[in-house]
């Protein structure tokens, strides 16, 4: 290994320096059945793991097959610690698998890599070499650096859902993912102390992205790879995958507050047109305009509690039953209408507003009060909200 080392007077002088040994590494393996694949990566892990660096693996299977027998037969032949968690109830599909595997893990190093061959093993020595050299915190494997491809992802539709994937992603998280080549990797190395467990919510593929976002490492830097063909089987994504992977990007992206209440109203927003359609059919229908309005708006709530409740309140729907969410959700966005227009009499009448600014400033107060108000009496975690009265109740 060289490193440039400042010469006294004319040009740097190229000199050879002591590298430190990598440290040790836990190589965390989402698996989902993948019995085909699993003997040819730990192969491919102990031929390319030189045996001094001290080195274990964790699998997190969440196979329907027999990946985890077909695990542990292999592991007998590796010379080192090979670890199967599989678990009976998967939460977060991939990502959730990967987080599990970092908890159990107990090297300086983690890296995470996939159970098909994908991702060579060969590279890991050089990701913690290169984390240590540069004092870094994650080293991204990516294919879109000078000396990456994407060689094995299959077919040009791929390869350009991949390319939309990853441009939208770095727009929406243009600070966090600064010097991340490539988000959408499954493959990376992580200090095992920046991973802030707790405050991470996978769901599903992404889960560097999950990672780069939530647990903040500080210094980022990147390796080139070049994305194998797959070793046996086909790939476990779908149609469903790309689903779960734009709420999952809602989500990251709505955890500021006022971010969440630019979304809410967008939605709100869309939720005009089912009302529209339904004041047009039911009036059609030959219905009073009056209690065709009061109708129309219910499918404008239900559209807005649809697109609210599974995207910008996701990982909070659990406090509380759906039956008890869509009641509570529905009083609010109703009294939201009845308020408005004694609101505006009180802005005209008391505080002498002409009708247009009152009308608009009315709007602004009722969307600001049903937003607070849907995040406080719809989707506050109850322990938190036990947990402040307990902290009013002691002195
Ligand atoms: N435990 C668990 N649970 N493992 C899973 C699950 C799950 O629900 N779903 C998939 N896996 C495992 C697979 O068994 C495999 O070992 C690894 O995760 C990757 O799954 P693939 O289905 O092979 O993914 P891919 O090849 O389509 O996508 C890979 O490359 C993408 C880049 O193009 C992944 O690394 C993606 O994260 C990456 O974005
Ligand atoms: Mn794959």
């Amino acid at each position: 290994q060289e490193s440039i080392v400042p010469g006294g007077l004319g040009e740097p002088v190229l000199e050879p320096v002591e590298v430190p040994e990598p440290g040790a590494v836990t190589i965390v393996v989402p698996t989902f059945n993948e019995s085909a694949n699993v003997r040819q990566l730990l192969h491919q892990i102990t031929e390319s793991v030189p045996a001094r660096v001290p080195c274990e693996v964790v699998f997190v299977d969440d196979s329907t097959d027999d990946t985890p027998e077909v695990i542990r037969a292999a592991a007998q032949d590796c010379p080192f610690p090979v670890t199967v968690l599989h678990r009976e109830e998967p939460t977060g599909g991939l990502g959730g698998a990967v987080v599990e595997g970092i908890k159990a893990a107990t090297s300086d190093w983690v890296v995470v890599m996939d159970g098909d061959c994908q991702h060579p093993p060969a590279l890991v020595p050089e990701l913690i070499a290169t984390g240590e050299r540069a004092g870094a915190e994650l080293v991204v494997a990516s294919r879109y650096i000078k000396g990456g491809s994407r060689a094995g992802l299959a077919g040009s539709y791929r390869v350009a859902v991949s390319r939309g994937a990853t441009w939208l992603t770095k727009s929406l998280f243009p600070r966090r993912l600064h010097g991340i080549s490539d988000p959408m990797s499954g493959f990376f190395a992580i200090r095992r102390t920046t991973v802030t467990a707790g405050e991470l919510k996978p769901l599903g593929y992404k889960i560097l992205l999950e990672l780069a976002v939530r647990s903040r490492p500080r210094t980022v830097t990147e390796v080139p790879f070049v994305f194998q063909e797959r070793f046996a089987g086909e790939s476990k994504s779908t149609a469903r995958e790309g689903l779960r992977f734009l709420r999952h990007l809602a989500g990251l992206r709505t955890e500021a507050p006022l971010a969440r209440m630019i979304v809410f109203g967008l939605i709100g927003l869309t939720g005009f047109v089912p009302n529209l359609v339904a004041l047009w059919a039911l009036t059609e229908a030959g219905l009073h305009y009056l209690p065709a309005e009061i109708i129309a708006n219910q499918f404008g709530v239900a559209w807005n509690f649809l697109l609210i409740d599974r995207l910008l309140f996701r990982t909070r729907r659990r406090h509380r039953h759906w039956a008890d969410r869509t009641v509570r959700f529905a009083l609010l966005a109703n009294a939201d209408l009845v308020l408005r227009l004694p609101l505006i009499a009180l802005l005209v009448g008391q505080f002498h507003l002409a009708v247009l600014p009152a009308t608009a400033l009315a709007l602004v107060i009722t969307f600001v009060l049903r937003f607070v108000g849907t995040e406080a009496l719809v989707y506050l975690p109850r322990r938190s909200r036990r947990a402040s009265r307990t902290a009013r109740s002691t002195p």
